[in-house]
């Protein structure tokens, strides 16, 4: 779809206008906790730029010449739009069957073993049509925009095969097209063998390795390759060898590590200078202080750890002590964190990882888009950057997860366009 470069936008006298910004270097330590709050501030949008960012007074000249529509946020905190740099946004059917199991008390890989699990997932997408995907996601896309996410990362994963992961990546590709959202498209080359290549794990790597990652590859259907590399899903070898394929074919590495065991596979994410390393629960010190010397994003998915019950969540203390470079995203997918809502996520960081929200919402934001490499557009309101910025319904910024689990959002703009208004 075309897009027409939306009329200028004024958003005026914000309680407080949480700017981001700073030196074009991920937030590290202290640095985390700086939001750079505008009382009184404005943002001034041309076309899908900022414009100006400053106070309200100094704007208002520029925006009467321009025209700009005036949008009054008195009563509101402006700050850049939700990163949300995981999620395996394309599925099909839900999996709230192995929800219930759990409550009753299965584990999650009890059933990932019986055949649920992302197995289960993988057949309802076989069976599912490019346009019934594209259908689940477009509405889960509507949620996320509402809910202030203006960029999501999205993996395939689900398709365990070629055709069917090619089948996905067309999904992506034609959400891209028709979103108002910034999809960033991650091949998610290893996420469970599939149960006909039971005891033949390395012909499945091969297969993977010289035919799925070449044909993504050298259609650009993804920009980042990722693995599941944990106990009961893939090996810290198999996982050096995909990730290095993808490589090699100018995908950039991240990886799913030590959310379930510990496997060393932050260490090969290091290795293999990988965008970020998501999950984290089972880092050893070693790890941490690894991390912390790299520019690997350590990127925390508290939504997992609550949807599936657990009383442990990854280190967050620790790792923001050592200097790692911390994010924060939902892990939006159906077996373990069914939820779409960065709020609610930076209210987990808060309440479970003892994050304050200030850092929280750095992690969700400005960190988000060093994981995503994007953090030269987005991420802060400064001027030059996309005008992807969203309207909160309440004057602190800290009542963002004071009041949790409801949605704050009045207004979400992405690209100086608006796309979600309830004001
Ligand atoms: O990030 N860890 C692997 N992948 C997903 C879960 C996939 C599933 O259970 O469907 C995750 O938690
Ligand atoms: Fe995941």
């Amino acid at each position: 779809m075309p897009r027409t470069s939306p009329p200028p936008l004024f958003f005026r006298n914000a309680a407080q206008l949480l700017t981001l910004a700073g030196l074009p270097v991920p937030r590290r330590g202290p640095a985390l906790s700086e939001l750079r709050i505008l009382p009184r501030g404005g943002v001034l949008t041309q076309g899908d730029e900022i414009l100006r960012v400053g106070r309200t007074r100094s704007l208002e000249r520029e925006a009467l010449r321009m025209r700009a529509e005036a949008i009054d946020c008195r009563a509101a905190v402006v700050m850049p739009g939700f990163v949300d740099s995981h999620t395996h946004l394309v599925f099909a059917g839900s999996r709230v069957n192995d929800y219930e199991l759990r409550l009753r008390g299965k584990t999650y890989e009890e059933i990932a073993r019986a055949g649920g699990g992302i197995q289960s997932s993988a057949q309802e997408v076989g069976k599912a049509s490019v346009y019934s995907l594209a259908k689940q996601a477009r509405k889960y896309l509507e949620q996320f925009a509402a809910h202030g996410t203006t960029t999501v990362e999205v993996k395939t994963g689900y398709g365990l095969d070629i055709a069917q992961e090619l089948k996905l990546l067309h999904v992506i590709r034609r959400l891209q097209k028709e979103s108002a959202l910034d999809l960033v498209p991650t091949l998610l080359a290893l996420h469970a063998l599939p149960a006909s290549f039971r005891g033949r794990c390395a012909k499945y790597v091969e297969i993977v390795t010289e035919d799925l990652i070449p044909s993504v590859a050298r259609r650009k259907l993804a920009e980042f390759i990722d693995c599941f590399c944990d106990r009961g899903a893939f090996n810290v070898d198999d996982c050096r060898r995909v990730l290095a394929a993808g490589r090699k074919l100018g995908l950039v590495p991240r990886i799913h590590a030590e959310q379930l065991t510990h496997t060393g596979a932050t260490r090969l994410g290091i290795e293999m200078g990988a965008a970020s390393a998501d999950h984290l629960d089972k880092l050893s010190a070693v790890d941490i202080r690894a991390l912390a010397r790299s520019n690997v994003v350590a990127t925390l998915l508290p939504g997992a750890n609550f949807h599936l019950g657990l009383k442990s969540y990854p280190p967050a203390r620790k790792l923001i002590a050592a200097g790692a470079v911390v994010a924060l995203a939902t892990d939006f997918n159906p077996g373990t964190s069914p939820t779409l809502n960065m709020q609610f996520v930076v209210s987990l960081a808060c309440t479970q990882l003892r994050m304050t929200p200030a850092e929280a919402i750095a992690a969700a934001t400005v960190n988000g888009a060093f994981a995503l490499r994007r953090a030269d557009r987005i991420g802060s309101l400064e001027a030059g950057k996309l005008a992807d910025l969203i309207v909160l319904d309440v004057d602190d910024y800290r009542d963002i997860p004071y009041y949790f689990a409801v949605n704050h959002c009045l207004m979400t703009v992405k690209r100086g366009g608006i796309v979600y208004s309830r004001i």
